[in-house]
């Protein structure tokens, strides 16, 4: 017995990273999966994301549960896009238990040479996007008086981040709009939470402006990023975060167990929220 036997989860940003945990998790305990994603790169984002062949691949990891899997190439800024694949999954699938809005995208820049467009992408990929694909399941799971929303929100949702405040408005909005659609919802039986990730070992991160960051200067290396990670966590013997350790999460939201949890953030950190604001590099 899996914890979503017999569930359908539509996941975005599905082709790799968290939401390709997030797809073999929740095939693991039971669930076919439906996953879309842009597949392409957006020209204000500083690394590659996902590919045509991440996103076959994530797929073909749900078949080897012996799981159903449907793969859908299109971006959550397009209303069109969600709604199509959303109305495609239920024809063949039948329903739509859960969605996991995880696609998303993040970048650095003072915020006073943020461009117009590097904050338009942002907002649009990381809070519009999660309002969008919320949009496009709510009316089905309203019919159906049932179902469960997980946003990816993260810690920068309730801290603010180093160089990115247009992430950080993002995922701080997202929590907003989780309260918000789990308080509308809540009256006709769906439940809605956001996950909030520390720092996940994914592409995300896992790039040479991830390295740059977290050593503090150009030409940062892949143990840096992982140093970093000791030092933004408590939790002894953690460094980045595995997506699987986001995704087992996400199961458990989704899951029955989880009955009557909604409207509520949570934290997948490692403890890193526990730290208290101690600069360790002050500038004089
Ligand atoms: N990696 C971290 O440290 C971390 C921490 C906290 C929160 N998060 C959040 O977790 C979520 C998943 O990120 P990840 O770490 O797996 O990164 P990732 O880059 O590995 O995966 C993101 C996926 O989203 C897809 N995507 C991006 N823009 C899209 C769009 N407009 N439409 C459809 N798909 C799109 C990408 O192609 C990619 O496959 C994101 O919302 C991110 O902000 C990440």
């Amino acid at each position: 017995m899996g914890l979503l036997d017999g569930k359908v989860v539509f996941i975005t940003g599905g082709a790799r990273g968290q939401g390709r945990a997030h797809a073999v998790a929740s095939a693991r305990e039971g669930a076919d999966v439906a996953l879309l994603d842009r597949a392409q790169d957006i020209d204000t984002v500083g690394y590659p994301l996902g590919t045509a062949d991440d996103l076959e691949q994530t797929a073909s990891l749900v078949e080897e549960f012996g799981r159903r899997a449907m793969r859908f190439a299109g971006d959550v800024r397009s209303q069109s896009d969600l709604d199509s694949a959303v109305a495609a999954t239920i024809a063949e699938f039948g329903k739509i238990d859960a969605l996991i809005a995880n696609a998303g995208i993040w970048a650095t820049g003072p915020f006073w040479e943020l461009s117009d467009e590097q904050w338009s992408d942002m907002i649009e990929v990381c809070l519009t996007g999660v309002w969008r694909s919320a949009k496009a399941v709510a009316p089905h799971m309203i019919e159906r008086q049932s179902g469960s929303i997980v946003m990816t929100s993260s810690v920068d949702g309730l801290e603010p981040g180093g160089i990115y405040a247009h992430y950080t408005a993002a995922k701080h909005g997202v929590i907003g709009l989780m309260k918000s659609v789990a308080l509308e919802l809540a009256p006709h039986g769906p439940r809605c939470n956001s996950v909030n990730p520390g720092a996940v070992d994914t592409p995300m991160l896992d790039n040479q402006p991830g390295y740059d960051l977290i050593s503090g200067h150009p030409g940062g290396t892949r143990d840096d990023l992982v140093e970093g990670g000791h030092r933004f966590n408590v939790l002894r013997g953690t460094a980045l975060l595995d997506p699987m350790e986001i995704a087992n999460t996400t199961v458990y939201l989704n899951s029955d167990l989880a009955a009557k949890v909604t409207g509520t953030t949570v934290l997948v950190d490692a403890g890193h929220m526990l730290l208290t604001g101690y600069n360790h590099s002050p500038v004089r």
